[in-house]
């Protein structure tokens, strides 16, 4: 299953680096975002945080876990025939899942979905504090200060490394083997950021040493604009967004160019 995952995976990355340098080519800079660059002042606040939930969470987080997740994971978390160990994983892997409603999970052959969570914030960040209380290993909870973060940098990282599979505006995409990139709308900067440095399923996980933390946060900056685009500067273009506008800006590119060869052939002949 690891290994069918892991070849899903290739593929994916595959496709996904066609394609976004197909986009890349194509498309042209959103000039809202580029004017809006600015380097991030040096001494400016850490862009991402990573904390550990509070200790005091663990035994509330023990007892949750005995409940809703043991029978799948078994109880040190060490995993079975019906999931995967989560020893070492760290909190923000297990915040990502709880929070974004995935586990418990219901039936373990389908994809886990987000869905609304049936653990609270604190019970969620109470069974991240236990899971990671049994061994140490794997990222704390990020947390994004996004007034830190440079929109322009996370669109071009986000066109590089995200666009391929949940698309250019962020709404998601079936990808190969009955697996879907979801759409980003609903997730917040911590989930984002999560999601980058866990790999969640079958998307890639992003090191510190492929996205640096202010890279994490200039992505996460740039999604939630995704999030809520305000057209301000654009073409407006019935709010479609810059993707559109840049697919219009091709297709007047091409009229032109169709016009002129028309003009040099007429002058030919
Ligand atoms: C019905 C069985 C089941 C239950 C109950 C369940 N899980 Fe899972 N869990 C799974 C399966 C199966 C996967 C693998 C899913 C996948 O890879 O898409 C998984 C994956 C995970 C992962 C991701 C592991 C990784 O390698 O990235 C985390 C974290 C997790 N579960 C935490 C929990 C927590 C916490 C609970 C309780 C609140 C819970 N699960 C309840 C079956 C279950
Ligand atoms: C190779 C394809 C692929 C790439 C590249 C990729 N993702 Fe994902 N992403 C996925 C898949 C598949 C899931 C769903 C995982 C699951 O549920 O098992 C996902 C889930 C997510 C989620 C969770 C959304 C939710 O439903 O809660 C976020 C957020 C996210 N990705 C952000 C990103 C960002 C940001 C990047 C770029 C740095 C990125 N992804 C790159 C495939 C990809």
């Amino acid at each position: 299953m690891k290994f069918k995952h892991a070849m899903g995976a290739g593929v994916f990355v595959a496709a996904a680096t066609m394609l976004t340098a197909v986009t890349a080519a194509i498309l042209p800079r959103n000039p809202q975002l580029v004017s809006s660059a600015a380097p991030v002042p040096s001494g400016a606040k850490q862009v991402v945080v990573y904390t550990n939930p509070p200790a005091r969470l663990i035994p509330e987080g023990q007892a949750l876990f005995a409940e809703d997740c043991e029978t799948c994971h078994g109880p040190q978390a060490q995993g079975s025939s019906r999931a995967p160990n989560l020893q070492g994983l760290g909190a923000a892997t297990v915040d990502f899942w709880v929070s974004t409603g995935r586990m418990p999970l219901a039936d373990p052959t389908q994809q886990a979905f987000e869905k609304p969570p049936v653990l609270n914030h604190t019970q969620q960040l109470a069974v991240s504090a236990y899971v990671a209380s049994l061994a140490p290993g794997g990222p704390a909870i990020p947390s994004v200060n996004l007034g830190a973060a440079n929109i322009s940098r996370g669109e071009s990282l986000f066109s590089e490394d995200c666009a391929a599979c949940h698309t250019i505006t962020g709404v998601g995409d079936a990808l190969a083997n009955n697996v879907y990139a979801p759409s980003l709308y609903p997730a917040t900067p911590t989930q984002i950021a999560e999601a980058i440095r866990t790999g969640p399923g079958n998307m890639p996980r992003f090191g510190p040493g492929t996205l640096s933390n202010q890279e994490v946060g200039d992505i996460v900056r740039y999604v939630t604009y995704l999030q809520h685009p305000n057209d301000r500067g654009g073409l407006g273009l019935g709010h479609v967004g810059p993707v559109a506008e840049g697919f219009v800006a091709i297709l007047i590119g091409l009229g032109s160019l169709v016009v002129v060869g028309y003009w040099i052939g007429g002058r030919a002949g």
